[in-house]
């Protein structure tokens, strides 16, 4: 399917894209879901809505729920602390974190107690003490899972290896006393009703590159940073961003040019100019951005 752009004629296509293992990974996580009492879901905080997959509500049902903004150092602070506000008013623990360095990684035990404080209360009235909490990490591919697996276990945590009586294979690192982690994380596949949240999460990496159109995700982006970010197209390109340069085509032209992005007989090379904001978004030469905001 595919649907002409109004600008100049370019045609703007929709991104078909089924990922083949969306049943294997959605099963592993029903069965994984049995044994854990908090589901900590990471969100990239550069596009913190569609990274966010709905349908994780229905499988977490009944189990608490922390947020991880993670990538905050891609994103922009400011926004950042916006979108935490949001998600802690619908309900679920958020931290700010930075897989990376580690930012943040260490309180994520202090966020999972607060949002498991029924259950400790339930327990301790019991007389069950200090029972870790086991926690699943679940987001989109390249939300950073794995990147914050690591870091929040470090070097000197313990694999538990399979539990007795629980299902076989499950491996669970032990964080510290308080937490246990379960070491395969649930992928969650983004949600693609709307073809902006498609192309949201194109710009962060999480759909193979050779499915996608880069002049759709230019354009796209274009259209971001002129309402949101005008002067980083300025400073970075060089170019005019002023209201009668405004469509995104003529800003990506402009791009092209300064780029020197031609093809024979000097038409501009649309591809590769695209190739080259996409490159500087994802590369953070751009700065740090947030592509949404809350409605
Ligand atoms: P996944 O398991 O959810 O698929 O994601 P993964 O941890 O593999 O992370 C995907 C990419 O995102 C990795 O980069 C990782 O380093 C990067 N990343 C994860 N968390 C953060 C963060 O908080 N900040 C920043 N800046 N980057 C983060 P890569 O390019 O695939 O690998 P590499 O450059 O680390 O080798």
């Amino acid at each position: 399917m595919s649907k002409t752009d109004n600008t100049k004629g370019y045609e703007t296509k929709t991104i078909n894209w089924y990922p083949g293992h969306m049943a294997k990974a959605k099963k592993m996580m029903q069965e994984s879901i049995k044994l854990i009492d908090v589901v900590v879901e990471i969100l990239d905080a550069r596009i913190p809505l569609s990274s966010k997959n709905p349908d994780i509500d229905e499988l977490a049902k009944g189990k608490y729920r922390v947020l991880l903004l993670n990538k905050s150092d891609m994103a922009d602070e400011k926004k950042t602390a916006i979108w935490k506000k949001y998600y802690e008013d619908k309900g679920f623990f958020v931290s700010i974190v930075n897989s990376k360095t580690g930012a943040g990684v260490k309180a994520t035990t202090e966020v999972i107690q607060k949002a498991c404080q029924e259950k400790i209360e339930r327990d301790r009235k019991k007389g069950i003490l200090a029972r870790p909490l086991r926690a699943m990490i679940a987001g989109i591919p390249n939300s950073g899972k794995s990147t914050f697996i690591n870091s929040f276990a470090g070097k000197a945590c313990t694999k538990t290896g399979n539990k007795p009586g629980v299902t076989i294979g499950k491996q669970w690192i032990r964080i510290n006393k308080n937490v246990e982690l379960l070491d395969t994380p649930g992928i969650l596949w983004p949600k693609f009703e709307d073809q902006k949240i498609g192309l949201h999460i194109a710009f962060i990496g999480s759909i193979n590159d050779d499915i996608l159109y880069p002049e759709d995700m230019a354009l796209e982006l274009i259209k971001i940073l002129m309402k949101d970010y005008p002067l980083v197209l300025k400073e970075r390109y060089d170019i005019d961003v002023s209201e009668e340069n405004g469509k995104a085509l003529e800003i990506l032209e402009m791009i092209g040019q300064k780029r020197g992005c031609l093809k024979k007989g000097a038409e501009i090379d649309l591809l590769k100019a695209s190739k080259i904001l996409i490159d500087d978004f994802r590369t953070q030469k751009l700065g740090r951005i947030t592509l949404e905001m809350p409605e």
